[in-house]
């Protein structure tokens, strides 16, 4: 399978050193010609979890460059969501007949992408790997995920299942026929969980423990699982079952408090992904998580004022009018009062 990797970020970076490790002949496609010229002196390193590997980058060049194996028979974008959005179009044209554009972003990237380029080019992606990049070309596994894969419109394919296989000599790679079940699943958490604890500037953990906090993680949960339900979506069970017991379904009036504790055990010490990108000054990936929830609830007549209240929050940060703070929280819900 001819493959790109597009952006040799965190996921990227990995993902291309694992295949390259095993022999396979992968180029790798950054941004501009001097991240490029860098990762070809420095090559490729990981450590971490799944072992060391250590690789020479001959086949990497700019994306707008000359790319060796074009066309490609697999693309994998493995920018941010706005730049995968961005670059996506040209990508698309690179494809071999019957070749598949892979993002991997979180969110409503797939989804949006499938609409913006139709012809059944965009084969779903989803990561539950973790994965840092210490300085360019220095890659760390955090844990043992996986590469979830799967049709956008359900069921099996034979083309998921050859990119299992392929992908599956680097990395774990699993295939769901209910890819958009699970795209929920994790986005009902980015949506609350990530973003919540951004604004906030802590962990789940910690704001859960604020009863604006709690107010506004249920608020934010329970929108965009109405969303989610009414797009026809099926979320699917990850480490926590993604459909909290509903108040009257004689599970008694602790289940929800139950349902939530074991959220927070699994992910309520994690900093968020976003809170880092404040940090560091860079655009966040909002728009296509609570602002996927805000734009979908606007189509399908679901209504989502807490959700919308956080994309003006994340706004707000992001254009330095306010800071990461447990105050926030406070604010967001008073923008959107209970209907
Ligand atoms: N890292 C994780 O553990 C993890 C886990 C689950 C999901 N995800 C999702 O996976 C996606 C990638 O995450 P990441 O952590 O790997 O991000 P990242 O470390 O920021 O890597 C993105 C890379 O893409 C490059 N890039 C941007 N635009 C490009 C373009 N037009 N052409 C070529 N390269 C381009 C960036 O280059 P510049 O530095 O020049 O911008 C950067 O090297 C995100 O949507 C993230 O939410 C990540």
């Amino acid at each position: 399978m001819r493959t790109l990797i597009v952006g040799a970020g965190a996921l990227g970076g990995l993902l291309a050193a694992r295949l390259l490790a095993t022999g396979a002949p992968v180029c790798l496609a950054t941004r501009d010609a001097r991240g490029a010229a860098r990762l070809k002196a420095s090559g490729l390193k990981v450590t971490g979890v799944g072992g060391a590997v250590s690789v020479e980058a001959a086949q990497v060049a700019p994306v707008d460059g000359d790319l060796a194996g074009t066309p490609f028979d697999l693309i994998v974008l493995a920018t941010k969501a706005h730049d995968a959005v961005e670059v996506a179009p040209k990508l698309a044209r690179r494809l071999a007949p019957g070749g598949s554009l892979l993002p991997i972003q979180n969110g409503g990237v797939s989804q949006v992408l499938a609409e913006q380029l139709g012809g059944g080019c965009v084969l779903g992606g989803l990561s539950n790997l973790g994965a840092t990049m210490a300085s360019p070309g220095v890659y760390e596994q955090r844990n043992a995920g996986h590469l979830l894969v799967g049709e956008l419109a359900g069921g099996t394919s034979e083309r998921a299942e050859r990119v299992q296989q392929w992908l599956g000599r680097a990395i774990e790679v699993r295939v769901t026929p209910n890819f958009r079940g699970a795209v929920w699943s994790k986005l009902l958490l980015n949506c609350s969980v990530t973003t919540l604890g951004a604004i906030a500037g802590t962990t789940m953990r910690e704001y859960i423990a604020w009863p604006e906090g709690r107010e506004l993680f249920d608020r934010t949960y329970d929108e965009a699982l109405s969303v989610a339900f009414a797009s026809g979506a099926r979320p699917e069970r990850m480490l926590v079952e993604p459909v909290p017991p509903a108040p009257r379904d004689g599970r008694g009036p602790g289940a929800r408090d139950a349902w939530l504790e074991e959220i927070v055990r699994s992910y309520g010490d994690l900093k968020p992904s976003m809170l880092q990108d404040f940090e560091r000054g860079r655009t966040t990936e909002v728009e296509y998580i609570n602002g996927y929830v805000v734009r979908l609830g606007r189509h399908l007549g679901v209504p989502t004022p807490v959700n919308a209240a956080i994309v003006e929050a994340v706004g707000a940060i992001t254009r330095g009018e306010a800071a990461p703070a447990p105050s926030l929280l406070s604010r967001v819900l008073q923008a959107s009062p209970h209907g």
